[in-house]
């Protein structure tokens, strides 16, 4: 595998990192995480808008743009397609004298930035939704959950606690509304009271969430979803529920607190998210 580390390429056993890196000592720094089909990155545009945000607001200087360029450098360097892609920035390490562990940084810093990518699946073979089991976790994460922060313990814990449960994924609760998974974004399919469904996610408003790439994606494409806030209740009532996320496209969560989520198998909605998906990556998205 080969790494890119502050713009050199180099083998993984070569990419080495500061134990002073503020990202080592305090996860002060964010990540992007994209999916390349046959050697294109879906939705770049977003992807690189989002860190952009993001580093605005943490006040680490790189310009995130650079990411599109370095994305498929690194992918050739690989020689992949199909490809997870994984970038990092993080604030940087101190120079010699400088504190380590002042909160406020030391002074300015060149950003430590790394990426790497691994092969997955192709287009065709994502054609029906990933089944998952689901348990529902209180959100105990921090508040500004639309900064992809690479500080993820709270999302690690219920993950793990979620697994010592015998499931697959927790989905996140706080006061009483969704939030979203640990690593995705949740979509119910209800009963709209005339016998049909509709489809709603969680707003950025009603809880500290990440806005998805995939979430966009689709909100974009289909605008009768719904976005507002979304009660536990009518989580645990929802004909079907779905995980949205870059890696794991759509998935379809079939079991939520030890029972069945409607049929108790993947439905029509979680097939019509994920064929809306596909559409669009196949249209270049
Ligand atoms: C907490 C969280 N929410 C949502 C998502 C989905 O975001 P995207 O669709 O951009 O991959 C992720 C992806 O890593 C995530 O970690």
């Amino acid at each position: 595998m080969i790494v890119h580390l502050n713009g050199k390429l180099v083998p993984r056993d070569q990419a080495l990192v500061s134990v002073f890196d503020r990202g080592f000592l305090f996860g002060d720094g964010l990540y992007e995480g994209l999916r390349a089909f046959d050697g294109r990155v879906v939705a770049m545009d977003l992807h690189v808008e989002r860190l952009r945000q993001g580093l605005a607001e943490c006040r680490i200087a790189w310009d995130a743009a650079e990411m599109a360029g370095l994305t498929d450098e690194l992918l050739r360097a690989n020689n992949l397609r199909d490809a997870f892609i994984y970038w990092q920035v993080t604030r940087g390490t101190p120079g010699p004298g400088q504190a380590v562990r002042g909160r406020v940084p030391a002074g300015p810093m060149m950003p430590t930035v790394m990426g790497f990518c691994y092969p997955t699946s192709g287009l065709a073979q994502n054609a029906a939704p990933a089944v998952k089991r689901a348990v529902i976790s209180q959100d105990t994460r921090w508040l500004r959950g639309r900064v992809k922060s690479i500080s993820l313990l709270g999302g690690v814990l219920a993950a793990i606690e979620a697994h010592e449960h015998g499931a697959d994924d927790a989905i996140l609760v706080r006061d009483g509304l969704v939030a979203e998974g640990t690593s995705s974004n949740v979509f119910v399919a209800l009963e709209d009271g005339f016998g049909g469904t509709r489809i709603a996610t969680p707003s950025l408003q009603s809880a500290p969430i990440l806005a998805g790439v995939t979430r966009d994606l689709l909100l974009a494409a289909d605008p009768a979803i719904e976005e507002r806030s979304i009660s536990v209740r009518e989580l645990v009532e929802a004909r079907e529920i779905m995980l949205t996320g870059t890696l794991s496209m759509v998935t379809s969560v079939v079991e939520i607190g030890g029972r069945p989520v409607g049929t108790g198998r993947p439905g029509p909605c979680a097939a019509g998210l994920l064929e809306l998906l596909l559409r669009l990556i196949h249209g270049g998205r």
